[in-house]
């Protein structure tokens, strides 16, 4: 067994610029992470996804889930940015600013929305459910929150933009525009229930009054940040897997969850970036359809979805569970260029007798060390597995390395061999304290 301390940064030395994202397929633990190092950050900036997103943060025994705004917004001294790469859902961001504020987070003030993001509208929504409803078992399974059309609008050079909303002649008309063409399309092709410009007028009049003094150049206020030396981090939604480029497509997002979602979605340079980040759930979990390398379907896969709470924090729906796969924090390491690895919830492993580790896929009787991008071999591989004893104790009270079980300590070092990554952090509860910093 290796003696060498894992992790790669001393604690006095916290790097500038950091980058947090997701390397399995989403609900890796994101939210406590981005507000444990939140801790030390000036400014906290997410660079994509929307409302799809969950990020869920417990201390002092309550719990917020977010899903447009960073988790930077509950440590009080921070600023949140909201980049360009995100899509903003009006009416959802404003319940999730009353909530918070209900709560006591001061978020006015603090929170900035870039000029540039996109905006999700009532057709995009209807939109959405009408595909996805009709859509057999072709279905994506997405969150319905019209993610998919929003981005569509985006490319295809249509889309509403913040920016929009602080010139009414032009989003007027583009809202028009918009309705007209949605309506024709929901109406005759999907024989749905066409979308009321005038609600969709109305509703972004009341979030204009709410929202104009945040509407901003975002990228321009954290290049200054960066260059006044502030303590940034960079925050991703979902994760490797459901990226439109690199994921198991078409079951993926409509956006660049992997690094360089971060510096379009911003507008950042990569050379401002000092250490990148992956998030590693100590098991995995998908949520939507598509592959799963790994997925347990019986018993096992019950019990991790029941111990580990598997739900989706976006929609409620349970998430598909199955045991560690090196092979995709390999493909996550190389695409995102990963400095260091976070462990999560590793905790969820304590009471079983064997732990399996996916160390690469069998295709056509030969080994393959990598993942599979091509969509025909992916469908024709079997995970290969290696087995370890479990610890049978619980690990949330454990707060050094050291004092881990040793078999809980060979499965944080196996991983790590695996994968390449070295681990920095390991998370064994929720809390903000139930963590065991390995730096
Ligand atoms: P969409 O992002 O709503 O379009 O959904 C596309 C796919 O991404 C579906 O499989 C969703 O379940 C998945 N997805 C979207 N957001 C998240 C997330 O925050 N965590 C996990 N899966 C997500």
């Amino acid at each position: 067994m290796r003696i060498r301390p894992l992790g790669v940064t001393p604690e006095n030395n916290i790097p500038q610029v950091q980058l947090i994202l997701g390397s399995q397929w989403g609900d890796e633990g994101k939210g406590k992470i981005v507000d444990l190092l939140g801790k030390d950050a000036e400014v906290v900036a997410r660079y994509q996804g929307g409302p799809n997103a969950g990020h869920t943060v417990e201390f002092d025994g309550e719990q917020f889930i977010l899903h447009h705004i960073p988790s930077g917004i509950l440590r009080p001294h921070t600023q949140c940015i909201i980049g360009n790469g995100v899509v903003v859902d009006p009416a959802y961001i404003m319940e999730e600013i009353d909530e918070l504020q209900a709560r006591g987070i001061e978020v006015m003030g603090r929170l900035f929305i870039s000029q540039n993001a996109h905006l999700i509208l009532d057709y995009h929504k209807a939109l959405e459910e009408a595909i996805e409803s009709g859509n057999g078992n072709q279905k994506i399974g997405t969150t319905r929150r019209g993610i998919g059309p929003a981005y569509s609008d985006k490319t295809g050079r249509i889309g509403v933009r913040m920016q929009d909303l602080l010139d009414p002649d032009r989003l007027r008309e583009k809202v028009h525009h918009n309705v007209v063409l949605k309506n024709a399309m929901i109406e005759k092709v999907f024989h749905a229930q066409p979308v009321k410009e005038s609600h969709i007028m109305a509703l972004l009049k009341q979030f204009t009054e709410r929202i104009k003094d945040s509407i901003t150049d975002t990228a321009w206020m954290l290049n200054d940040s960066i260059r006044k030396k502030k303590k940034v981090l960079l925050e991703g939604a979902q994760g490797t897997m459901l990226d439109v480029d690199f994921g198991t497509f078409p079951y993926v997002t409509s956006s660049n969850t992997t690094v360089g979602g971060a510096f379009t979605g911003l507008g950042v340079s990569p050379h401002s970036v000092d250490r990148i980040i992956g998030i590693v759930k100590a098991y995995t979990t998908r949520v939507g359809n598509g592959p799963l390398p790994t997925e347990l379907t019986g018993e096992t896969g019950e019990r991790l979805r029941k111990i580990g709470s598997e739900f989706g924090a976006t929609t409620g729906r349970p998430r598909r569970c199955g045991w560690f796969d090196a092979t995709v924090i390999r493909y996550a390491a190389q695409i995102s260029g990963l400095d260091t690895a976070v462990i999560t919830k590793l905790d969820v492993l304590d009471d079983f007798d064997e732990i399996k580790l996916c160390t690469g896929y069998r295709y056509q009787g030969k080994m393959l060390d990598f993942f599979p991008t091509n969509q025909v071999v992916l469908e024709g591989i079997e995970p290969v597995y290696e087995t370890m004893t479990g610890w049978k104790t619980s690990i949330r009270n454990t707060r050094s390395f050291g004092d881990l079980p040793e078999a809980a300590k060979n499965y944080v070092y196996r991983m790590e061999e695996l994968t390449g990554v070295p681990i920095s952090l390991v998370s064994v509860g929720p809390g903000r304290e139930e963590t065991i910093s390995l730096e």
